[in-house]
């Protein structure tokens, strides 16, 4: 790490791992490009990077990981297993594929990417996972998406608990209640969509707009400061050079109890911007 990158807080899972608080995300960053802007995110300052099977970019993340010549153990990595791959073989075959698209022996995280209630394999899924932890293919494991029913049937049903739940959070959409449960059962709650995905609205709401203007700071980098205040992992995603750098230095902007929870006061029923886990498909 450059000198002037800012210092990532580290959250610690209860397997002994740590994961950097802010880290770097590649949804819907086409492959051609990912290599060039994850080497950017690197350069940057960012030792941990979120990607997945069906972003189809492993490859380009994993050429910018090779050439960074960052040691492997300085970097995190995260990605995840797609719906499509839920049963006990064939996600064992996906995650050695990612492996194999990545360029790496091991990823930091794996993830069940949505548990898919009505298809009903998610506690296979889960079980693949405990197997590739074993086997070492695999750091830590979490899951993504999941319904609290699902989160507790997996854990009733393997004796395992998730180290992370990534799910869709932003100051419109707070999920007070599944972070409670998180807390009670020693989960890390991650963050995906942590800006809204670029939603407007958020970013230009009057709230937050203030408190930006009160720290000097961008709207972007409050609401990031905003979830590292609720020790939520949070991996926003860029393909701007200047935003990628900005949002990493949301690290060192600290907000008032108070700011906090103005933002906190932003919650809507309505706030969900994606898909919901209970009712997707495929
Ligand atoms: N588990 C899941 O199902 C799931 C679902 C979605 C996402 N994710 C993960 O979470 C990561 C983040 O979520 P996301 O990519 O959907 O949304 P996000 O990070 O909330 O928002 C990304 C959008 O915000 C814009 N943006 C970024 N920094 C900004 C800034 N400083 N000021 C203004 N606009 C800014 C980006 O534009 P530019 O890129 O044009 O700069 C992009 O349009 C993903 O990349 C992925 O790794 C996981």
């Amino acid at each position: 790490m450059s000198s002037a990158s800012p210092a990532v807080p580290h959250l610690s899972f209860p397997d002994g791992h740590t994961i950097p608080q802010l880290g770097y995300g590649v949804f819907k960053v086409a492959d051609e490009i990912a290599a060039d802007v994850t080497a950017q995110a690197l350069e940057a300052g960012y030792r941990h990077i979120d990607t997945a099977k069906i972003y189809g970019n492993e490859e380009g993340v994993g050429r910018a990981i090779a050439a960074s010549g960052i040691a492997r153990e300085d970097l995190f990595v995260t990605t995840k297993l797609w719906n499509d791959a839920h049963r006990f073989e064939d996600a064992i075959a996906a995650c050695e594929a990612s492996l194999a698209r990545l360029g790496l022996d091991y990823v930091d995280l794996y993830l069940v990417h949505w548990a898919v209630p009505g298809q009903g394999q998610y506690v296979e899924a889960w079980k693949a996972l405990i197997e590739l932890q074993e086997r070492g293919l695999v750091r830590s494991i979490g899951v993504s998406n999941h319904p609290r029913p699902q989160l507790e049937e997996i854990i009733e049903a393997t004796g395992v608990v998730p180290a992370i739940h990534q799910i869709e959070l932003h100051p419109y959409f707070s999920q007070r209640e599944l972070r409670e449960v998180h807390q009670r059962r020693g989960i890390l709650t991650q963050a995906w969509g942590p800006l809204g995905q670029g939603r407007s609205d958020l970013l230009e709401n009057a709230t937050i707009a203030a408190v930006a203007e009160a720290h000097g700071a961008s709207p972007a980098q409050v609401v990031l400061a905003w979830h590292l205040a609720h020790g939520i992992v949070t991996i926003p995603k860029s393909v701007t050079p200047a935003r990628i750098v900005e949002n990493l230095a949301a690290v060192e902007l600290r907000l008032t109890a108070e700011e906090v929870a103005a933002i906190d006061g932003l919650d809507r029923p309505d706030g969900r911007g994606g898909a919901d886990p209970a009712t997707k498909t495929a």
